[in-house]
């Protein structure tokens, strides 16, 4: 459904993807994990064309979508949640999902803002409330229903539970699996790899030098060589 072949992008004279390739099929969750300063969200922003790629191709739906720009690759069904969430604080949480519904285009998955509202229940008791007095938790619900309200085919995910308390992660990781049985694709980029190989069908580790492991939950999970090279850590 995606595929990223080859990509190369960087900021400047510096490169950060030199050539990275992953792909993601229809229904699936994929995470894509690594070290702080990887790429992680380099490779999100390449995909959704926030950052134009200097090398290598995108293809979405058996179509080429390299460099086209976020408001086109949006449209067509790529819908970026990005880390910094980018809640409106001045407007209320309908008018934040109102904005969505300008965006874009003809995905399946595309939802009005009350039927978005049935399922985030938590923020129709806050529909009046502006995006300054939600939580962290709550302006990251947003952020994802309001990718609903574009039309998402496949969400890109960015780091949804960071800097969120124990159990709002738990609902945010049990809202990305209702949305992935619904039929919504899920490209997700997680800091926090236990909940990251839990939700995941495949998994992609980046590295400095490149995607340095691709395959099933379980197989990284139990590689406790590259768990500890590539992320430190050990599950
Ligand atoms: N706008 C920018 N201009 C210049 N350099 C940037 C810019 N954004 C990111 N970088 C650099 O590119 C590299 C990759 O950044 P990126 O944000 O993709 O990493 P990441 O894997 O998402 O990290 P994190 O886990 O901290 O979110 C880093 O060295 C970062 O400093
Ligand atoms: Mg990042």
């Amino acid at each position: 459904m995606l595929s990223v072949e080859n990509l190369r992008a960087g900021y400047g004279e510096t490169e950060v993807l030199s050539g990275i390739s992953l792909d993601v099929e229809e229904g699936e969750i994929v995470t894509l994990v690594g070290r702080n300063g990887v790429g992680k969200t380099t490779t999100l922003r390449s995909i959704t064309g926030a950052l134009e790629p200097t090398a290598g191709t995108v293809r979405y739906d058996g179509e080429d979508v390299t460099g086209l720009s976020p408001v086109e690759t949006a449209r067509r069904g790529l819908a970026l949640v990005p880390e910094e969430r980018r809640v409106f604080p001045g407007l209320t949480v309908r008018e934040n999902l109102s904005v969505g519904a300008l965006g874009g285009g003809d995905s399946a998955f595309r939802r009005d803002v009350d039927s978005v509202l049935d399922t985030f229940e938590n923020l129709r008791e806050r529909q009046d409330n502006r995006g300054t007095d939600l939580s962290g938790g709550e302006q990251q619900m947003l952020s994802i229903a309001r990718a609903l309200v574009c039309g998402a085919d496949v969400l890109l995910l960015d780091e949804p539970t960071e800097g969120l308390a124990p159990l709002i992660v738990e609902r945010v990781a049990d809202l990305v699996e209702e949305l992935n049985e619904e039929g919504i694709t899920v490209l997700l980029v997680e800091q926090n790899v236990a909940v990251a190989l839990d939700l995941a069908d495949r998994a992609f580790l980046l590295d400095q030098s490149g995607i340095v492991f691709e395959g099933s939950p379980e197989e990284l999970r139990d590689d406790e060589e590259t768990m500890d090279r590539h992320l430190g850590i050990s599950l």
